[in-house]
């Protein structure tokens, strides 16, 4: 395997071609983003976490039968995926009112929906990731009606995982967000999950004592953002080689 150009560099990853067809590699950096970039910082380790923590919860979905764009870790930062075209839609699957839309709706915090919720939002950092419905996302083509009905069916499985998996280490799912790409499989189209399930997307709150162990940290100045991402770690009892 030999690492050859970036293809695409964002926020926290950059993904770069190899000499294998349709295989990247895919480095977490330590940059933190939070407010659509307004605030930025590196925090030392971020991404060798992050790669773990969603080296783990992608082989967890795997053997729960939802296939994803992960093959393995190479090393602390990188990992070696299935190459996708990105669906630029963000699926965000809320079981409990915070964030975003409690600002949007004026809803009560911490409110659990009566059934997990799904809202989508396009991926256009220049228009700050609105919110899109439906209709748009299959008129702008992306996907078709039967393909978003799917893949939000795909957004609550995984949910119903998750909250199962956080579940034995004592921690509420309170919201996440994840991404689908396009690849060929067994010379068939698929839509896939890809990019990263980590604390960077997720919001994890101890059931308890309600503290969080998530990117909120950073967002809203909180505390230490390693010690809340360690904490994880240390609950799955990962080990992280030095
Ligand atoms: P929100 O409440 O800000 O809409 O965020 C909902 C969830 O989605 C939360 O777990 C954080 C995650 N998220 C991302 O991973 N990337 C993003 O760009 C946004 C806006 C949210």
């Amino acid at each position: 395997m030999i690492k050859l150009d970036i293809l695409y560099e964002g926020k926290a990853k950059i993904l770069y071609e190899t000499n294998v067809t349709n295989e990247l590699i895919q480095f977490f950096k330590d940059d933190a983003t939070a407010h659509n970039a307004q605030k930025l910082e590196i925090i030392s380790s971020k991404g060798i976490i992050n790669n773990y923590i969603s080296e783990y919860i992608m082989n967890f979905l795997g053997k729960k039968g939802i296939y994803n764009h992960f093959i393995k870790r190479l090393n602390s930062r990188e990992q070696l995926i299935r190459k996708v075209k990105i669906i630029p839609i963000e699926f965000v699957v809320r079981n409990f009112a915070f964030g975003s839309i409690i600002k949007r709706y004026n809803l009560s915090n911490e409110y659990k929906f009566k059934k997990p919720l799904i809202e989508l939002f396009l991926k256009k950092d220049e228009l700050n990731d609105p919110l899109i419905n439906d209709d748009l996302i299959v008129e702008l083509g992306w996907v078709t009606r039967s393909e978003l009905e799917n893949l939000k069916n795909k957004a609550l499985i995984i949910n119903k995982h998750l909250i199962n998996l956080f579940n034995k280490i004592n921690i509420e799912l309170i919201d996440f967000k994840i991404e689908f790409g396009k690849t060929v499989y067994n010379n068939e189209n698929k839509l896939i999950l890809a990019d990263e399930i980590s604390p960077d997307n997720c919001r994890l709150w101890d059931k308890k004592t309600k503290k969080n162990f998530d990117k909120d940290i950073f967002r809203n100045n909180t505390g230490d953002l390693i010690e809340g991402y360690q904490e994880i770690i240390k609950r799955f009892k990962i080990t992280i080689e030095s």
